[in-house]
């Protein structure tokens, strides 16, 4: 796989998907719907298994309670939250091929030598003064200058005009920045005016902060506590890329750790080491993950502090979640924004506050394709390609397959009774067709991890053979011990 173009692994992954039936192109026969993707029979295996993997570690414990809020919510949540006012990227249009582009995206699909000549042309123009008010910028790289300065409003346009659209090639083409919300909008009920307007929620986390007062009220908590809740998120995404790295409906796990003021960076700490222990104890690899704490001046301007935990993707690291110190800013503006108090009281003390909040946000769809990604792996087996998926013995799809050699002499039913006897503790697969080996590749390949096969010893002696994914090592086994075995290796993450 090292060394194979990023492109390339992408490329191979979306069509195992396609053909294993992981995920599948939204609406794919009416031509796909650009940034939305849908779960096949295997995808959605993973994906629930990720989902419930997420809420036995965060809700599982004395100190979190679940929720699961609406999508639809009052609109002004949104204007509390900052979304309607803040919740937007820059973009430019190509007025000769109308292709849309984040402006601090746009650097990206540039290269290097254009950045150099693009910046080159602008400084010809520019006036002694000008010149000097961007000084700050002279020790940079080309690459960094450039990005600089399409972040710089009184420049970015005219840096702009040295530039070809990355699509159709035309020099200075782009139309002037404008600020694109992201939010999706719809109506409530019949009336499609303005006072009807609502937001398909682009984060779940408002969800858990408006319901802050219930969940203490009816589930005792006190301080430090957390809320959970997993489910879809929408952002009209103006470039969706990367599969399904950057969709326009996508799903969120979230929680909500609420603190006193004090003890914030305690707990800060304590839930960045957490959260990126989940990722490692579920396989992933962990040369491919780090953090990327955020610089003061990058900072949301709701967040004291905040990092990202990225994965190595084939295309670069990439955000997988983000766990952030959001002060008391989302509970003070729904405080002032609803009129109803949002103040915690300290029984002991009596004191009154507003908790401070530390958010880990991963998503689901991102942590899904990361997963995915860590666990394929190209291996040659006796002169041959085996493509397995190395998938965390939770997480994958199918945890057993069972395959009974020959379709006669008893075989076949031996074979169902022990499927239906599995089928009550998990997902299994039945195959009778074609060569053992095939099958073996075709578990393989949707990561199942243990093949269990009858054969003629089978009808001696009531063993089975197990073969585990990942060393292909078979081991005898009786029928009757069957379910507790896998059940123990799954327990301990063995294939
Ligand atoms: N409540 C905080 C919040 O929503 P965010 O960094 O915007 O923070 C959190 O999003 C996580 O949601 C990201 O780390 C990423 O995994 C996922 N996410 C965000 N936008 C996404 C998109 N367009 N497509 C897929 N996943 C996305």
């Amino acid at each position: 796989m090292s060394q194979q173009k990023p492109n390339e692994v992408v490329e191979k992954i979306v069509s195992l998907c396609k053909r294993k039936g992981f995920v599948f192109q939204s609406s794919e026969i009416y031509g796909g719907l650009n940034g939305c993707w849908d779960y096949g029979p295997l995808g959605v295996e993973l994906l629930n298994n990720i989902k419930m993997e997420w809420w036995k570690f965060m809700t599982y414990r004395e100190d979190v309670e679940g929720l699961d809020a609406a999508i639809l919510m009052h609109p002004r949540v949104w204007e509390a939250s900052g979304h309607v006012e803040n919740f937007t990227d820059p973009m430019v249009d190509c007025k000769n091929c109308k292709s849309r582009f984040r402006l601090d995206h746009l650097s990206e699909n540039i290269n290097s030598k254009k950045k150099e000549k693009a910046i080159e042309s602008l400084f010809a123009e520019l006036t002694n003064e000008e010149k000097i008010s961007l000084s700050n910028i002279e020790s940079l790289s080309a690459e960094e200058k450039f990005e600089k300065i399409l972040e710089n409003k009184t420049f970015s346009s005219r840096l702009l005009k040295f530039v070809n659209c990355p699509n159709c090639g035309t020099l200075g083409s782009f139309t002037e920045a404008r600020q694109f919300n992201l939010m999706f909008k719809t109506f409530i009920g019949p009336v499609e005016d303005q006072s009807a307007v609502v937001y398909l929620r682009p984060e779940t986390a408002q969800g858990i902060f408006v319901n802050f007062l219930n969940v203490l009220n009816s589930s005792r908590q006190q301080l430090p506590f957390g809320i959970a809740q997993i489910g879809k998120a929408f952002r009209n995404e103006i470039n969706t890329k990367n599969f399904l790295f950057r969709t326009r409906e996508f799903e969120q796990m979230e929680m909500q750790y609420f603190v006193k003021p004090e003890e914030d960076k305690k707990w800060y700490d304590y839930w960045k080491e957490q959260r990126i222990n989940w990722f490692k104890s579920l396989g992933m690899s962990k040369d491919k993950l780090r953090f990327h704490d955020h610089p003061k001046e990058k900072l949301a301007h709701y967040a004291k502090e905040a990092t990202d935990i990225e994965y190595e993707f084939p295309f670069g690291w990439g955000e997988i979640e983000g766990i952030h110190n959001r002060t008391n800013f989302d509970l003070s503006r729904h405080e002032e924004y609803s009129g109803k108090s949002l103040k915690y009281l300290n029984e002991e003390t009596k004191e009154k506050f507003i908790p401070y909040i530390i958010e880990t946000s991963a998503g689901a769809s991102r942590s899904f394709m990361a997963f995915l990604i860590d666990a394929y792996k190209e291996e040659t087996v006796n002169d041959e390609l085996r493509v397995v998926m190395r998938f965390h013995p939770k997480l994958a799809p199918i945890k057993a397959a069972v395959l009974p050699l020959v379709n006669r002499d008893g075989m076949p039913e031996i074979a169902k009774s022990i499927e239906t006897e599995l089928r009550n503790y998990f997902k299994v697969f039945y195959d009778d067709k074609g060569s053992i080996g095939r099958r073996y590749r075709r578990q393989d390949e949707a990561g199942t991890p243990y093949c269990i096969t009858i054969d003629n010893e089978t009808l001696n002696d009531k063993t089975v053979t197990i073969r585990y994914r990942d060393s292909m090592e078979q081991e005898r086994i009786k029928i009757d011990d069957i379910p507790s075995r896998i059940l123990r290796k799954i327990r301990e993450g063995a294939s």
